[in-house]
């Protein structure tokens, strides 16, 4: 049974209706259809709460812009994909070949988003990814059907690592779950470090979403390292913190900003004084911003944080697409045009894309203190991937 649904403003219930529709073009037809968009994230597990923002957030926009962009009424169609890799490539099938959507946004999970790529890249569908910073979907694997709104796993790393550098610190350690993720914001943290006079003597790891760090934080006395970096996000990171700080250690933690981000409160003064880098922070003054907390808060019922804002980001993306084309995904070329060239005006500040179609940012520096991460600088201006491999031409 194909799946056709009937949007309420083309009232094609009507007898009258009925028989103007079949004067109608095709195309015509097909606009009065809402525009399936699936939204395939984590809802249950360590990164729930991260599924849950981008979820809340995309809502939000939608409801500001009536429900519909570029003219479409905008249906949303829901997936837990556990952030489980192995459960990806069944996923993005049942999204794009049983739910036939049109567009996909997703997902949190580096591993899951590499597992998705092919059927994603094979189908065509215009993905928006709006958190999994694994670095090959920007860069060697890059496809023109594929925009992150979010960050490449290198991006927050690497501007931590360039302020450590930059203010003497010689020796660290990189701590991360074993997978994507932590992998290559360890590569962007030694890049950033070691371009500015430091090093990364020692890299640990443990199985992801494992929280057992007592046998790496039993190590980090012995290493003889001035600061340890780290990579984890959600619930996972609310137990490294904690652990980190009963471990009594007096080596200085810093971090990709996720180790911070949306789990301040359950940290507590575990998290007091931690140095991170990320793409958003508390205090960042500009008028978009204040408008988007304050609509999230009255919503969700908790403070926005940067998971909130690339979900914002990814909905904004998705209009300045429909808009250039009216709604019509079909028109391909001026689609990806209109969106690889988008200006948004982000909560984060304004943002672009690059020629990989990747988030070109800010990276803030900021510090944890009284359940905030304040910004206390920017570690580096207009941040792009570096983009390595990417073969986009049109
Ligand atoms: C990732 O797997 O890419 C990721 C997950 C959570 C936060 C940031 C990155």
């Amino acid at each position: 049974m194909p799946n056709f649904r009937i949007s309420r403003r083309a009232a094609l219930s009507s007898t009258a209706a009925l028989a103007a529709s079949a004067a109608l073009p095709r195309f015509a037809i097909a606009q009065a259809k809402p525009l399936k968009v699936g939204l395939m994230l984590p809802y249950s597990g360590t990164f729930a709460q991260l599924g849950e923002n981008i979820t809340i957030a995309i809502e939000m926009y939608l409801a500001e812009k009536g429900g519909k962009l570029g003219g479409r009424e905008i249906q949303l169609v829901k997936l837990d994909d556990e952030s489980k890799p192995e459960l990806g490539p069944q996923n993005a099938d049942r999204m794009i070949k049983r739910d036939n959507v049109d567009v996909l946004i997703g997902t949190v999970h580096s591993g899951v988003q590499m597992a998705i790529h092919k059927a994603v890249t094979e189908s065509g569908t215009l993905c928006i990814v709006p958190n999994a910073g694994a670095v090959a979907v920007t860069r060697n694997l890059c496809a023109k059907n594929v925009f992150r709104a979010s960050f490449s796993n290198w991006q927050p790393a690497y501007g931590m690592g360039v302020a450590l550098g930059k203010r003497g610190v010689k020796k660290a350690a990189w701590m991360t779950w074993d997978y994507a993720a932590g992998a290559e914001s360890g590569e962007g943290f030694k890049q950033g470090f070691e371009a500015n006079g430091g090093q990364v003597v020692q890299v640990l790891t443990l199985k992801f979403p494992e929280t057992n760090f007592q046998p790496l934080l039993a190590q980090v006395p012995g290493l003889g390292v001035d600061a340890v970096g780290a990579f984890f996000a959600g619930g996972g990171a609310i137990n490294f913190v904690k652990d980190y700080a009963a471990a009594g250690l007096k080596v200085p933690l810093v971090g990709s900003g996720f180790l911070t981000e949306g789990v301040l409160g359950p940290q507590g003064a575990a998290a007091e004084g931690i140095e991170t880098a990320l793409h958003y922070g508390d205090g960042l003054e500009n008028p978009r911003n204040t408008s988007f907390r304050a609509a999230f808060k009255s919503r969700a019922g908790r403070d926005a944080d940067v998971y909130a804002v690339q979900g914002y980001d990814s909905a904004q993306l998705l209009g300045i697409g429909l808009e250039a084309v009216k709604g019509n995904l079909d028109n391909e070329a001026a689609l990806h045009k209109a969106m690889r060239e988008a200006r948004i005006d982000s909560p984060r500040g304004p943002i672009s894309f690059s020629k990989s179609q990747e988030v070109v940012q800010n990276i803030y520096l900021r510090k944890a203190s009284g359940g905030l991460n304040k910004v206390t600088g920017v570690a580096v201006e207009n941040l792009a991937d570096p983009g390595t491999g990417c073969k986009l031409s049109s």
